[in-house]
């Protein structure tokens, strides 16, 4: 059996003075992360309009940062911070790799500036529960140092052959996990995968259609190839609590493709996505907020049930405990939509 704490030390704080961890995630809607690169200043003069249209902004420290400009992006985003109004949005970073020069001071010189600002710090390259061991107790660290009253949580990205192998021990590595998110440009190059894309599909990713005497022109259709790996995160996550997304889609050019991507993951049961590119923000609030006809159908399903048991028939369909849960899982997640999005609230007559 791997090696973990005990139930009665799980929870307990990694340092004397650290806050407590959370016994559950603090509900929050995060359909999309979105990316900005905390060294443009010209970006982060527009970071107020910026949070007011999407439900996370994460400063990048990581990938896309040219290496002559990580402190400043570093710099930048503790500005950001310190200066930003933020109302409801999440403040997440997404900090340089383990084995990296950078890993370090960013973590020690964010938290000690605007731990207290900061919600979730997302760790690339994940491989196992040792990583996040690592950024878990150097947290508790920096928390009791600054006195930081509200646990930092860790989202860890999936994206090395190593970390899908140690997924589910990856989920369970702390209670100051968040989630995780697909990284299918580095986990294509960590597989070998033969692809150039940053996610989406591979249009030589496909089957035939059968053979037909006479016929020449077969239908070929493509298949989606994050499926497995999307499905083994959702597993992982969802069994420990923690919360699933699909990580970047680099054509911006390709709307339709973006969208159809994500809305796979939405469907597997991811609950968000990130927008690297602000046309990539409308699509995922148009995915990731449930469809209005559906919460209307789940809504009919929960007063058709009030007590969630039994069996009734609805529009010819039968409907029974299970799909009640299904149907609390739509109208849960339309409420705290409708929360954020006054638009969106109207429409599911909430
Ligand atoms: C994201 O970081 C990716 O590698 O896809
Ligand atoms: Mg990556």
């Amino acid at each position: 059996m791997a090696a973990t704490r005990t139930p009665a030390k799980f929870y307990t704080p990694l340092a004397i003075g650290a806050p407590e961890p959370f016994r559950a995630l603090p509900v929050r809607i995060e359909r999309m992360i979105h990316f900005v690169p905390p060294h443009n200043e010209k970006i982060r003069s527009k970071i107020n309009s910026i949070a007011a249209q999407v439900d996370v902004v994460l400063g990048n420290l990581e990938d896309a940062i040219p290496a002559d400009q990580k402190e400043a992006a570093r710099a930048g985003f503790i500005k950001m911070a310190r200066e930003a109004d933020l109302g409801t949005t999440g403040l997440w970073t997404r900090i340089n790799c383990l084995n990296s020069p950078w890993m370090l001071d960013d973590v020690s010189e964010i938290v000690a500036s605007v731990g207290d600002k900061l919600d979730v710090v997302m760790l690339p390259k994940v491989d196992g529960p040792w990583d996040i061991h690592y950024l878990d107790q150097l947290l508790a660290q920096l928390e009791a140092k600054h006195g930081i009253q509200k646990p930092i949580l860790i989202h860890a990205i999936l994206e090395t052959a190593e970390g899908v192998n140690n997924v589910e021990a990856i989920a369970g590595a702390s209670p100051r996990m968040h989630g995780m998110s697909l990284g299918p440009a580095d986990l294509a190059a960590s597989r070998g995968m033969k692809t150039t894309r940053v996610g989406g599909g591979h249009p030589d990713y496909s089957v035939l259609a059968d053979q037909t005497e006479g016929e020449t022109d077969r239908g070929r259709f493509q298949q989606d190839l994050w499926h497995y790996t999307v499905g083994k995160m959702v597993d992982a996550c969802l069994a420990y609590g923690l919360k699933p997304f699909y990580g970047p889609f680099g054509d911006f050019s390709d709307a339709a493709a973006c969208e159809a991507q994500f809305r796979n993951a939405f469907l597997q049961g991811c609950l968000g996505a990130w927008s690297l590119h602000p046309n990539q923000i409308d699509i995922a609030k148009r995915v990731f907020s449930p469809d209005e006809k559906e919460v209307a159908f789940a809504r009919r399903i929960l007063e058709a049930m009030p007590d969630g048991t039994g069996a009734v028939m609805i529009d010819g369909k039968m409907q029974d405990d299970a799909t009640w849960k299904q149907a609390k899982v739509i109208v849960d997640l339309a409420t705290l939509v409708a929360a954020k999005d006054p638009e969106r609230a109207a429409a599911y007559g909430l």
